[in-house]
């Protein structure tokens, strides 16, 4: 009822000269309103190329291949170029890792968001300046109209992710997805920029998505966790219960490796291994080579992603198979 974005069965391949690599190999999810979600994974397993697909800006020879992407009430893998321009600007987000490569370097900050904020919402140059300005307070720059006349070399790598924040946010858009936004940043930037982005979107009823591969940024911001392997969805719960009881085996080893939690230790407390080649997956379960606790099925069949116990949490594993619930999604990865 409350969703906003719901993400099936979705699978986007890059065709090389070395053949296809299925990168997002049929994700899905959903994301309600004014939540926060965040993908969590090692490097190479998809979350960027799932994000991207989302917004619909996989470059060749990348391609989505199939599955679906709701977002109120249209399938944005379906819409045509024009419309997808417009809820790229006007109703989704999106803040890049380094925000030097998405800030034009010979514009002045402050021409770059009045830019949006014209073009999108049609707004006069006199108040989109006055907007612009507000908009650099409101993301906790303190003297707006200094920075309004700057280049983005001359800000500190925080004050410009407080930029790209502002552009962002300065359409009021109903989804921010955020990748790794805090990754080139000191932690104490790191979790004053979190903070403001919780903040923000309290205050505007945005909803989140994002992406990192740090638990300790997932704890302090979530509220629904999605942890993926491989170009898959492994298991997908709320925060609470993903740090308190995490099922799947990949989590555990996550959770553990990063916490340095006393219950994890033991065989669990790091994971063996490296994520799979995703030109060359594995039988069965993609991460059953690395799991501690790998029966004979799991080498020969992939599991499914189910509901665990009545509750919205979902996990891909033979362990749980046993479990009475029935099947969220016949998946044929
Ligand atoms: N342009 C491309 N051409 C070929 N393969 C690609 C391309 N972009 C991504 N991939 C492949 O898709 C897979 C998923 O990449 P993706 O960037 O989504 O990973 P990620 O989870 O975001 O990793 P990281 O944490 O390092 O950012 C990778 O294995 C990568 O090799
Ligand atoms: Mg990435």
């Amino acid at each position: 009822m409350n969703k906003l974005l719901e993400v099936n069965q979705l699978k986007t391949y890059f065709f090389t000269d070395n053949g296809t690599i299925p990168s997002v190999d049929g994700v899905s999810f959903s994301i309600d309103k004014g939540q926060t979600t965040a993908i969590v994974g090692e490097s190479g397993c998809g979350k960027s190329v799932t994000s991207y697909s989302i917004m619909r800006l996989v470059d060749s020879p990348g391609k989505i291949v199939n599955g679906e992407v709701q977002f109120e009430g249209k399938d944005l893998t379906k819409v045509t170029e024009k419309e997808m321009r417009t809820v790229r600007g006007n109703e989704i987000s999106m803040i890049f890792q380094e925000p030097l490569t998405s800030l034009n370097p010979v514009i002045k900050i402050g021409n770059q968001l009045d830019e949006i904020l014209i073009l999108h919402q049609k707004m006069s140059r006199i108040k989109a300046k006055k907007q612009s300005i507000a908009m650099l307070q409101k993301v906790g720059i303190p003297r707006g109209e200094q920075i309004y006349r700057s280049y983005p070399h001359e800000l500190s790598g925080g004050m410009r992710q407080r930029v790209m924040i502002a552009m962002a946010l300065s359409c009021n858009p109903k989804l921010l997805i955020a990748d790794e936004p805090t990754t080139a940043l000191d932690v104490t930037i790191q979790a004053q920029i979190l903070k403001l982005m919780k903040k923000l979107t309290e205050d505007y009823q945005t909803s989140i998505l994002l992406i990192t591969h740090d638990l300790g940024v997932v704890a302090e911001i979530a509220d629904r966790v999605i942890v993926m392997y491989s170009g898959q969805v492994v298991e997908e719960a709320d925060v609470f219960t993903l740090f308190a009881n995490p099922k799947h085996p990949y989590t555990r080893g996550l959770l553990a490796s990063t916490l340095q939690l006393d219950e994890y230790k033991g065989n669990l407390d790091t994971i063996q291994g490296n994520v799979p080649s995703p030109s060359n997956k594995p039988t069965g379960c993609y991460f059953h080579p690395r799991c501690p606790v790998a029966k004979d099925i799991c080498r020969k069949e992939m599991p499914q992603l189910k509901n665990l116990e009545q509750t919205n949490n979902r996990v891909r594993c033979w362990l749980f198979e046993d479990e009475k619930e029935g099947l969220l999604h016949a998946e044929n990865a």
